[in-house]
Formats: structure tokens, C-alpha cells, sequence
């Protein structure tokens, strides 16, 4: 298992291209076994999670090919409609074919994903939705199986809001008869960059980006040529890691709007952050303010960011309070945190941070994604030499992060294992 070695105490500095989004390159990735025919997906990020998918969509029968960012795909010839243990078992979000495979085969048998690092994280909302769309869902040895002669649209409210369940939900309904309206969606910008997927592809959607999305079904989706969006995670990582280190980058190609819940918070915290040509500048301060922070479904602030704005409080003045409102388990990263010399109390669904002058260089371990950027962003600034092991959780969501960092001046090293 490959490390990271950071030597903290380097400013970022200079310039970073941001790639495309992870968590929208998978739905949209997916949505490719809902047509018959070639489709073509630009601003595809290279990791981990694409390669799974990629490999869950071969299983499935889809044809292949693709050159740098760019991917073509054929999902029209579908010779298994079941998806495995073992794929599941790694990226949860492969239960997102469950949807398309059941709208256009009229079945599907996808493992449970069962639970992981971050909580529970059951599907339940996503099952209720296909039954109110007339599948017949039943669990058996792990699988969820669904059978739909086809798909009948419904009206659907989502007790908590859902970006997996709004994205099957929505892949679902484009290929069923009538009309699905979808309240309470996710509003998130993956799940309209997933909407703007099925309507170039002729599905009739209207509403994506608000909590009520209306979907008109239709008989058949024709292939597509559409472009992800950038990554507001993989942004927001290098804005708190740029604020950390009292750097000046500037992020090109990210997208500011899907920013602000931290570009606001940031700006609270005393960090300078600017549109400028082709991107947004990222300014550190000499002293960094403390700031509350609460993780909200989108436009709220991002639970995907909530362990990196940590690390950036634990070395901020004064105390702040952080609260996940989304996952009941998100606060792995915190004893870690400690072990580099922050002040963390946790205490339900909140951690008091006070602030400390200076953390200092430890080994650490990554326990999942966003937790392990929170201890790549606090190893710049530590003091000394922070090792972090099991990057492999990094390397599922963030393409090349050490080369990026080592771009900016950061002093990071991957040690193969
Ligand atoms: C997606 C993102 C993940 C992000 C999360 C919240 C992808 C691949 N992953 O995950 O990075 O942290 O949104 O923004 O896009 N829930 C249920 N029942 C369900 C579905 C969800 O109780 O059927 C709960 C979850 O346990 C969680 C909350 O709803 O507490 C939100 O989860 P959800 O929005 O579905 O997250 P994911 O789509 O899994």
C-alpha cells in the first residue's frame, strides 16, 4: 500500500488545473447503458472510482474506448443484469445501475453495498421510489433483485435528500410510462449535470437543480456527446489547502457557483479568494479567523469538504464548531487530527476545535476519501514530516493529487508499498 511523505511548512503557490467531477463522471458514465449506440463523455477524470465503473459497465456488456479525458461508450447491448459483491463492495456507487438496468431490461440484481466507513448508508429511499414505480424488490443473499414489466412514473418524496437515489430515480423515470415527479430531490450540480445528460439524449426532465424535477418518460434514449463538470471537491480542497499555507493559487477551470457556501465561509475565515481570468485566486492570510461550519445538503455547505475545513480551523485563532448533518460517522478524521497536535472535542454530531499555533508532523492513517485530503491539507502546514498511510482512499477520488501539490511548490512524495 502506496504512502504519502509530506515536509510541511511550504506556501502553495502558482497555478492548478481542477478535473472533472468524480461523483458526476460516475452517473453520468452510467446513464450510457440507457441508449443504443455510441456516446461520448468529455473531462473524464482518471481514478479509481472511474475505473471501477468502467469495469461494472464492461460486466454489463458495454463496449469501450476512450483517449485521455475523453471516453466513448456503447451500453446498448446489455449481457448481464447483475451486478457483483465485489465491485459494489468497493465504490458504493455502483448501485446506481440499478435504475437503468430495471428501466431498460425490466431487472437487476445488484449487491447491497452494506456499510461503510462513513456510516450506514442504507439505499432504502432508492428501493422505495422503484416500488412506487411498480418493481417488485426483493432482498435476497445480499442482492437486491427488481423486476418491472415496465417502469410506471409516480410521484415520489425523498425523506432525506438523496444524490444517489435522486440520480437512479431519475434514470429510471426517463424510460418509464408517464410522469415521475421527484420531491424533495438533491439539488446538487452532479445531479443536474446528470439531467443535462438525459435530455440531450432526448429524455424529457424539467425542474433539475430545484427539489421538484418532473419527468416526462419516454420509449427509447438516443447516445450523447456531453462534457462532466469540474470537480467542486477536488476545487475546494486546494482552496483550503492553498488557505493553510498562507499560499496565493489560482484554480482554473473549477466553477465558482458551485462554490459558495465555502467561498463564503473562507472569506469569513480572512482568506482573500477572487475571480481573475480563467479561474478563481486563492489568497492566504497571516492569521486565519475561526468560523462554524454546517454541513447541509447543497447549496449548503459540503459534508465532502467538512474534514478539510477541520484541518484548516485546527490552526485557525480562536475556537469553531463543526456539525454533520448528513453522515452519523464522518468524524474518523479527527483522532488523526489530534495525532498531529489539533484540538478536537467531539461530541455527538459536533467537534469544538480550538485552534492551535502550530501542528506538528506525525504518521497518520487515511480511513476514507475526504478524511485523507483533510491529512494531506493539515501535513502542509504540520511542522516536520507527516506520513500518511493507505492512500489507495485518496487515489479513489482525487487524479494525481501529489504531482498537483508538488506543482505548487508542496513537498509531498507517494512511496510505493
Ligand atoms: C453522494 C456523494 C458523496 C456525498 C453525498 C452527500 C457520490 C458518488 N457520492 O453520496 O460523496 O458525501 O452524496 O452529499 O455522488 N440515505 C438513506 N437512504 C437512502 C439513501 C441515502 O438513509 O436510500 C441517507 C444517507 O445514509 C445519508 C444521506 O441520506 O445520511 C445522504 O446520502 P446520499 O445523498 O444518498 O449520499 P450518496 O448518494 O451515497
Amino acid at each position: 500500500m502506496d504512502k504519502f511523505i509530506i515536509e510541511g511548512g511550504k506556501k502553495l503557490e502558482g497555478r492548478v488545473r481542477i478535473s472533472g467531477s468524480k461523483n458526476a463522471a460516475l452517473p453520468v458514465l452510467v446513464s450510457s447503458l440507457l441508449a443504443d449506440g455510441w456516446s461520448t463523455y468529455h473531462n473524464i477524470p482518471d481514478l479509481a472510482d472511474i475505473r471501477t465503473i468502467k469495469k461494472l459497465l464492461a460486466n454489463h456488456g458495454a463496449q469501450m474506448e476512450g483517449q485521455g479525458e475523453t471516453l466513448r461508450i456503447n451500453g446498448g447491448n446489455i449481457v448481464s443484469c447483475e451486478a457483483p459483491y465485489d465491485l459494489v463492495r468497493t465504490m458504493r456507487a455502483s448501485v446506481l445501475v440499478l435504475g437503468p438496468l430495471v428501466a431498460r431490461m425490466g431487472q437487476a440484481r445488484v449487491s447491497l453495498p452494506g456499510g461503510c466507513a462513513i456510516g450506514a448508508r442504507p439505499v432504502n429511499l432508492h428501493l422505495k421510489a422503484l416500488e412506487a414505480m411498480g418493481a417488485a424488490i426483493e432482498l435476497k443473499e445480499g442482492y437486491v433483485e427488481a423486476k418491472a414489466k415496465r417502469l410506471q412514473g409516480a410521484t415520489i418524496y425523498f425523506d432525506i435528500s438523496t444524490v444517489g437515489g435522486t440520480e437512479n430515480i431519475l434514470m429510471a423515470a426517463a424510460l418509464a410510462k408517464g410522469i415521475t415527479r421527484l420531491e424533495n430531490a438533491a439539488k446538487e450540480p452532479e445531479v443536474v449535470n446528470l439531467a443535462e445528460t438525459l435530455i440531450a439524449m432526448g429524455a424529457k426532465i424539467k425542474g433539475a437543480g430545484t427539489d421538484v424535477i418532473t419527468i416526462e418518460g419516454v420509449d427509447s434514449l438516443r447516445p450523447c456527446e456531453v462534457s462532466v463538470i469540474p470537480d467542486r471537491i477536488e476545487a475546494g480542497t486546494f482552496m483550503i489547502a492553498a488557505a493553510i499555507t498562507g499560499g496565493d493559487v489560482i484554480l482554473e477551470g473549477c466553477n465558482p457557483e458551485h462554490l459558495e457556501a465555502l467561498v463564503m465561509k473562507l472569506r469569513e475565515a480572512g482568506i482573500a479568494i477572487n475571480p481573475v481570468e480563467g479561474g478563481l485566486r486563492v489568497q492566504g492570510a497571516p492569521e486565519i479567523k475561526s468560523v462554524d461550519v454546517k454541513t447541509l445538503p447543497y447549496p449548503g455547505f459540503p459534508t465532502d469538504l467538512q474534514a478539510q475545513i477541520m484541518a484548516l480551523m485546527a490552526v485557525s485563532r480562536g475556537a469553531s464548531v463543526i456539525t454533520e448533518t448528513i453522515f452519523e460517522n464522518r468524524f474518523m478524521h479527527v483522532a488523526e487530527l489530534r495525532r498531529l497536535g489539533a484540538s478536537i472535542a467531539v461530541d455527538g454530531h459536533n467537534a469544538v476545535v480550538k485552534g492551535v499555533k502550530r501542528l506538528k508532523g506525525a504518521p497518520v492513517m487515511a480511513t476514507d476519501l475526504r478524511a485523507s485530503a483533510s491529512l494531506v491539507v493539515a501535513g502542509l502546514v504540520a511542522e516536520g514530516k507527516t506520513t500518511l498511510a493507505r492512500v489507495y482512499h485518496i487515489d479513489r477520488g482525487y487524479q494525481a493529487i501529489e504531482k498537483k501539490l508538488t506543482a505548487l511548490g508542496a513537498n509531498i512524495r507517494r512511496v510505493k508499498g
